[in-house]
């Protein structure tokens, strides 16, 4: 049975009618990033590999979606002969078909998924050694730095966090033992962007690995790839997913040598990724190019509307011509995409608003059709501890907002009823 604040409430859904026109533009069709680039070898476009790489129709049947191989074992013919699958932890052709299709859409040689998006980052993790050091962002999604501080620096790996908004705070970090710099861009819950270009040459000089998590953009609006990234992460549980049903995690490889040292890490260690969580995601990328274009349209919409809300203090949003990054932003994504924060101004009214929202869904998590609304704060940053979360700038008072593709018009509509409550 649903909750009861949504069988109160009533909406028109045969009415599709948008906000006419849309609130300012989209970046740049030309951005370094963007899929409109004419790609070297003339690959087909976006929404074909999604729909297409590693989507073939099953050879026996002709089926036109990927069969959910659930087994646990493979028959063989003879001692060391068969037909390429042994044991479903070491690999299994579900996964092998979602592996080939978030290659081709982050630009990668090959890709490795896991269990979920953080024991993805912990396998990509494991490519490191005790007295490693790494650079990152000091405002990435709270389980990793809970990952990084309580779990890897005990088997002696070390970790700086600075601002990597500006690449001379990543260049000033690095030290002789660093080896990877990882990077979120845009920010949870803060929206700051990383320069991926400045950041990557900065990389390459020191030689040292460049790991981008894409989550928020998606690869749909940003190729961390195309722009100097070695590896790149997602938690395929949102946006890649886009249905809020499974949990899932990807590294994308641009070295093959990459691709095979994370492969022993999916035998040895086992966090892979189900047969049928794998057919979710490639269920999902199906329509990721057309789902990514409505959240852009209807986030920079509510981005407006809440811009010129009397209640709203601040909204940090990277298509805001206002944002400190708004170049930066049309030139590395080729969309602004949906998620936005903004600031009810203190605690209380964070929670009058939130507890009188019915379109949305107050809950942790993003990038689902639905739309997300939750608090920072007390649900993703709560680990941060106050001081921690004062330091880079997350107030009581912040609200996340996933916006997603039901009509926007009863989006906004919803917001407004919530917001009329402070
Ligand atoms: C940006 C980002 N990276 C990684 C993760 C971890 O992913 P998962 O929850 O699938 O383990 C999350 C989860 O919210 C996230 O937002």
């Amino acid at each position: 049975m649903l909750p009861k604040r949504h069988r109160t409430y009533s909406t028109n859904f045969e009415d599709t009618t948008l906000v006419p026109v849309l609130a300012f533009p989209r970046p740049n069709a030309e951005c370094l990033g963007s899929k409109r680039l004419p790609t070297k070898n003339n690959l087909p476009g976006f929404a074909t590999r999604a729909i297409h790489v590693g989507q073939e129709p099953d050879l026996e049947t002709g089926a036109v979606t990927v069969p959910i191989y659930a087994t646990s074992t493979y028959v063989q013919q003879e001692l060391g002969k068969n037909k390429g699958y042994e044991y479903a932890r070491v690999s299994n052709p579900t996964r092998d078909r979602l592996e080939k299709n978030l290659a081709a859409l982050e630009g990668g040689v090959a890709s490795r998924v896991f269990a979920s998006g953080m024991a993805a980052i912990n396998a990509l993790c494991t490519m490191y050694k005790s007295g490693d050091h790494v650079v990152c962002g000091n405002n990435l999604y709270g389980g990793v730095p809970r990952l990084f501080n309580q779990v890897l620096a005990g088997y002696g790996m070390q970790f700086t966090y600075v601002d990597t908004s500006d690449a001379r705070n990543v260049e000033r970090a690095i030290q002789k033992k660093t080896r990877m710099v990882y990077v979120e861009t845009p920010t949870n819950p803060l929206m700051a962007l990383s320069d991926l270009v400045a950041i990557s040459k900065v990389c390459r000089q020191k030689k040292v690995d460049l790991v981008v998590d894409n989550t928020f953009m998606s690869p749909y609006f940003q190729q961390p790839v195309a722009l100097g990234a070695d590896l790149v992460v997602h938690s395929t549980t949102k946006f890649l997913n886009g249905h809020s049903d499974g949990l899932g995690g990807v590294v994308v490889c641009t070295k093959p040598e990459q691709a095979e040292q994370l492969g022993f890490v999916q035998k040895a260690a086992g966090a892979i990724l189900s047969p049928f969580e794998c057919w979710l995601v490639l269920r999902g990328v199906k329509t990721l190019a057309v789902r990514m274009e409505q959240h852009d349209r209807s986030g920079r919409l509510v981005a407006d509307f809440l811009t010129q809300h009397k209640k709203v203090k601040k909204v940090f949003y990277p298509g805001l011509p206002d944002h400190p990054q708004y170049e930066l932003a049309r030139r590395q994504m080729s969309g602004f995409g949906a998620m936005i924060s903004f600031e009810t101004g203190s605690l209380s009214n964070a929670n009058k608003m939130l507890r009188k929202v019915r379109v949305c869904s107050m809950g942790e998590s993003l990038g689902g059709v639905e739309t997300l609304i939750s608090h920072p704060a007390t649900m993703t940053h709560a680990a941060q501890g106050e001081k921690g979360r004062r330091e880079i700038g997350i107030t009581d008072g912040m609200v996340r907002i996933s916006v997603g593709i039901e009509n926007v018009k009863d989006i906004i509509a919803d917001l407004e009823q919530a917001l009329g409550a402070l």
